[in-house]
């Protein structure tokens, strides 16, 4: 080895004795003739100093060096003296008085600062990852992320699961997100599609008998990117057979209880996880991934304003939607300003507009005159009916009343969207605790309108309520599902559901997804066929493991837990991916480019890093 110990792990025990450390130069201080170096590499920092006068071809060496050229040093050990000690640092107790150093290798002056977190466009991080891996938060983040991998791996074996490694190379499927296709060089023509999950797999293993399945699995999308989305990302895939739902979720809440007392012991984390139903969420928060930090909670006020002269509000009655809104805490505070972005806000999201009442001064929301309230429909409501939609939501004077009128599906959106800028701005979200919730009893399908048809709420291999399976035909839109959410802070970490184990319920299925027999055969003939070999009743979920770092990390974006993420328009800056290839290799896989390919090469297109900078 070319060190005897590494930086960060000297500490006052090791005084009086000879090491040699070695790694990158983090920071240098010249201090009246004597020559201070901080040295790092992935154990942690220490500081170096060398005397001219007593060493002086080491002190030599080190006056020629730069940040992050790579040094090795040869010294003893010495305690620092009194008054110099460094309580941040855990070897700040002692300091490597060097007799000899050798520079391992030069540096050129890095991009941007290892040392702090300058502001570095996304861009240049991602060209010079190697570089930006060098930083305390993104290593704290790699060494996180390897724990959390090796908690599950160390877990699920001791529940008995079995990893097992599933094909990267195999059939497109239709529904989903959009395949990454891989051109075959001996089937002119065919192609394989990259997995959007192991689903097909996991499920055929549970045929084979395995019953308790995992595998940490990478995963392909070509979808639209977004803080927590990317284009190949991980999952904790899981299946087993002979459970009901409820065996699932208790698996997975003991696996994040448990994981969060070893990787996330600073956060609080409430459990036994609350359980809440898909139409309680909706109804309560307005999406399926409530953040339950904190309240903000949606109420309906149709009958408290139907038979009002607002039109607006009638209108939506008449068509069958609903007034529905919330109260701010002391939201009467928002200048006008604020009010009219949250209003903005509500109609980047489809709404009309947004109706709104602040309440001045405090107590109860009775005998209010005109000053105490306003609002944009005074004209319409008195005062006192303000203050009773607003006390209908636990609202009190000192508050702000959001309401949103619509179908349901708008109003939740609006609301949702509002409810979190809200949390965000207000800082309503304790950043030191782990909320996490089941959400369950997802629908079957929902109406596409662009495709004009059903879709699957969650995938296709979903089992009905067995109550619902009627509904298949009669009326899709109503039959519930055994699809289940982990969510945790307004984010949804892993998805999952109880399987369709017969073939004439996932003919069914299929059937109302518009896949009538033949194609149901030629897609997926090999899932059918296995449903008639003895399918055991199997179910499983998927947590994503970027999402579940990221969480444990306290960082939003989950690129800042991926060693190599691509940008947003999934490209790597760093080596190019993607690029074009030769000529021939393209002929070999018998694949010809179209005129749009063709002009976008002419072009030299290759605008990624403009456009992400
Ligand atoms: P689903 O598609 O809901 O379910 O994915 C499960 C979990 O995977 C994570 N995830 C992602 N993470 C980062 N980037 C992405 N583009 C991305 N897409 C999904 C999320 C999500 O909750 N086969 C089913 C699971 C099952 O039924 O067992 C599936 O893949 O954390």
């Amino acid at each position: 080895m070319l060190k005897t110990i590494g930086c960060g792990e000297l500490r006052a025990e090791h005084a009086g004795q000879p090491v040699t450390v070695a790694g990158w130069v983090h920071r240098r201080r010249d201090h009246g003739g004597l020559l201070f170096l901080d040295l790092r590499d992935s154990t942690g920092l220490v500081q170096v100093v060398f005397h001219p006068e007593s060493e002086a071809a080491a002190a030599q060496v080190a006056s020629g060096v730069r940040a992050e050229y790579v040094l090795q040093v040869r010294g003893t050990v010495q305690p620092r003296l009194a008054g110099t000690e460094n309580a941040d640092m855990p070897t700040g107790a002692i300091e490597v008085v060097a007799s000899d150093a050798v520079i391992l290798n030069a540096a050129e002056t890095p991009p941007f600062s290892i040392v702090e977190e300058t502001n570095t466009s996304e861009v240049m991080r991602l060209k010079y990852r190697y570089l930006d891996l060098r930083r305390e938060r993104m290593a704290r983040n790699l060494r996180l992320r390897h724990q959390v991998v090796k908690f599950i791996r160390d877990f699920m074996d001791s529940r008995a699961f079995i990893e097992v490694e599933t094909p990267s190379l195999g059939l497109a499927t239709p529904e989903g997100a959009r395949d990454y296709l891989v051109p075959s060089r001996v089937h002119p023509g065919a192609f394989y599609a990259l997995p959007q999950s192991p689903q097909q797999y996991k499920q055929l293993l549970m045929v084979a008998g395995v019953d308790r399945y995992f595998q940490i699995a990478r995963c392909y999308r070509d979808e639209d990117l977004r803080g927590d989305r990317q284009p190949e990302f991980t999952q904790l895939d899981v299946e087993m057979a002979f459970v009901e739902e409820e065996d699932v979720l208790a698996l997975i809440e003991d696996l994040y209880a448990q994981m969060a007392a070893v990787v996330g012991a600073k956060f609080s984390v409430p459990s036994p996880f609350p359980r809440m139903t898909f139409a309680e969420a909706m109804e309560k928060y307005g999406s399926d991934k409530p953040d339950t930090r904190y309240g903000l909670e949606l109420h309906d006020l149709t009958e408290q304003v139907r038979g009002s002269e607002f039109q607006v509000f009638s209108r939506v009655i008449e068509e069958g939607g609903r007034i529905r809104g919330f109260v701010v805490p002391g939201g009467a505070d928002i200048a006008r300003r604020g009010v009219d972005a949250l209003t903005d806000l509500a109609r980047e999201n489809g709404a009309s507009g947004l109706v709104w009442a602040q309440f001045t001064g405090s107590g109860a929301l009775e005998g209010l005159s005109a000053d105490d309230v306003r609002s944009p429909v005074s004209r319409f409501f008195t005062p006192d009916q303000l203050g009773a939609l607003a006390a209908a939501c636990g609202g009190t004077r000192g508050d702000l009343l959001l309401l949103a009128a619509g179908p349901d599906a708008l109003t939740s959106r609006v609301l949702d969207t509002l409810r979190r800028k809200l949390a965000d701005d207000r800082g309503l979200a304790d950043p030191n605790t782990l909320a996490f919730l089941f959400v369950t009893q997802f629908p079957m399908f929902e109406w596409d309108a662009t495709e004009k048809r059903w879709s699957a709420v969650h995938h296709l291999f979903t089992a009905p309520f067995e109550e619902d399976v009627p509904l298949l035909e009669s009326d899709p839109g109503k039959a519930r599902s055994h699809a289940y959410d982990l969510v945790c802070n307004g984010q949804e970490i892993a998805s999952g559901s109880i399987r369709i184990h017969s073939r004439e319920t996932q003919l069914a299925v299929l059937r109302t997804l518009g896949i009538q027999f033949e194609e149901a055969y030629e897609k997926f003939g090999h899932m059918l066929d296995a449903f008639t070999f003895g399918a055991p009743p199997h179910g499983g979920i998927a947590p994503g493991i970027d999402r579940t770092v990221a969480l444990f990390a306290g960082e939003r974006d989950i690129r800042e837990v991926i060693a190599f993420p691509k940008t947003k328009s999934a490209s790597d800056p760093m080596t190019g991916a993607p690029a074009g290839v030769s000529a021939r290799q393209l002929q070999e896989v018998h694949v010809a480019l179209d005129a749009v390919a063709r002009d976008a090469i002419a072009a030299g297109a290759r605008v990624d890093a403009e456009e992400d900078a």
